[in-house]
């Protein structure tokens, strides 16, 4: 839909006026619709509905970052030190997810969900207060597999909607990939067998 609308622009300037008009057309639709931030008149998805979503991707992150911060604190027990700094080091770079998603939240118009009342209902990921190291890693394994979930339906959904989202949610998914990962080879270390099936 895009290619359409320029290549139609391209044909009329060729035909009819110098290509500065163009230029000058661009610059007066931007001019007027400046209010609208990074929405174009190109702009694909529905943006009420795209900030509703990434204000629960928000939400999810931010009690990510929670998790670990709290797991990195409370860790305790034999070998806990590493397992201390790969939870400090998942929750720093969720709290990169968060501000991420923040900011396209604000590009879009919208003014970014950090309100701690009912951040827990808007999260597709649980906030759970784990017994033991083992139950914290297996927690958090879960946690990322759920937002890898969700994060894969959502590239998915957003597809050429809003291609920055995508390729924001592809960068987003790879590192979460990693986090489960992660976990799944410290559950590995602490408890001996894999929690997930070998598909080898
Ligand atoms: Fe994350
Ligand atoms: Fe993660």
């Amino acid at each position: 839909m895009l290619f359409v609308g320029w290549e139609r622009e391209m044909k009329v300037s060729k035909n009819e006026t110098p290509f500065i008009t163009d230029v000058e057309e661009l610059r007066s639709r931007a001019r007027k619709s400046i209010n609208n931030g990074a929405i174009t008149p190109a702009y694909q998805a529905d943006v009420k509905q795209t900030i509703e979503i990434l204000q629960s991707v928000l939400a999810t992150e931010i009690v990510c970052v929670l998790r670990y911060t709290m797991n990195a604190v409370a860790a305790a027990g034999i070998s806990s030190d590493s397992v201390k700094e790969e939870f400090d080091e998942h929750a720093k770079e969720e709290q990169g997810h968060a501000r991420a998603v923040a900011e396209r939240i604000n590009q879009l118009g919208g003014k970014p969900n950090f309100n701690p009342e009912g951040l827990a209902s808007r999260s597709a990921s649980q906030y759970v207060d784990a017994a033991n190291l083992i139950d914290m890693i297996k927690e958090n394994l879960i946690a990322e597999r759920i937002a890898c979930e969700h994060y894969r339906e959502l590239i998915w959904y957003f597809g050429d909607k809003d291609s920055t989202i995508r390729v924001m949610m592809e960068g987003i998914l790879a590192n979460e990939e990693e986090h489960a990962n992660d976990m799944h080879d410290l559950l590995v270390a602490h408890e001996g067998d894999p929690m997930l099936p070998d598909h080898s």
